[in-house]
């Protein structure tokens, strides 16, 4: 199923991302320099591609038809787990964000931890939440929804790729 299967895609892009970010963050650990400007073009890729791009057309289109024709089960999955933890990745991304930033302004110990503390996070979560979307959700979706929703699930997440996006500036994060 398209739409669905350019989300498992995604997923893939989001968990090398936190494999990569993970790396670095273990660099630090070891002694490697805290390069500012890395965890900005991260917190694009985060911002811009894991957030605006995947956890939105995942509200927009999926879940919206989980939560209109599959009833209470995948409502409750939907509204106290997935929306709850789409928010709490926006909230951990803006607290890595303001880790960085009061680094640049004192390249504390203090602040050094926060990065990785905030970085490890926001790893943490999105692992959990990929794989129980994966694993959990999806499979839920693909077997109870039917066949004319599945289209028009289809249909407008074709529409929704069909917008140019350029990630160009964060291409470093994707699977090559
Ligand atoms: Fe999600
Ligand atoms: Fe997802």
């Amino acid at each position: 199923m398209y739409g669905i299967d350019i989300l498992y895609m995604e997923h893939e892009n989001i968990l090398n991302f936190t494999n990569l970010l993970e790396e670095k963050l273990i660099g630090i650990l070891e002694g490697e320099e805290v390069e500012t400007e890395y965890f900005k073009r991260a917190i694009a890729f985060i911002r811009e591609y894991a957030d605006s791009h995947h956890h939105q057309k995942e509200e927009d289109i999926l879940f919206k038809y989980m939560v209109e024709s599959l009833g209470p089960i995948a409502e409750k999955l939907i509204r106290s787990g997935m929306l709850v933890e789409h928010d709490l990745a926006r909230f951990t991304t803006g607290q890595l964000e303001e880790a960085v930033i009061a680094y640049e302004e004192s390249p504390t110990s203090k602040n050094k931890l926060d990065i990785l503390a905030n970085g490890m996070n926001y790893i943490y979560l999105l692992r959990r939440h990929a794989t129980k979307e994966n694993t959990v959700l999806y499979t839920f979706a693909e077997k109870n929804l039917s066949q004319e929703i599945k289209d028009k699930i289809d249909e407008e997440s074709k529409q929704y790729e069909s917008i140019e996006k350029d990630f160009s500036h964060i291409s470093e994060f994707f699977i090559r």
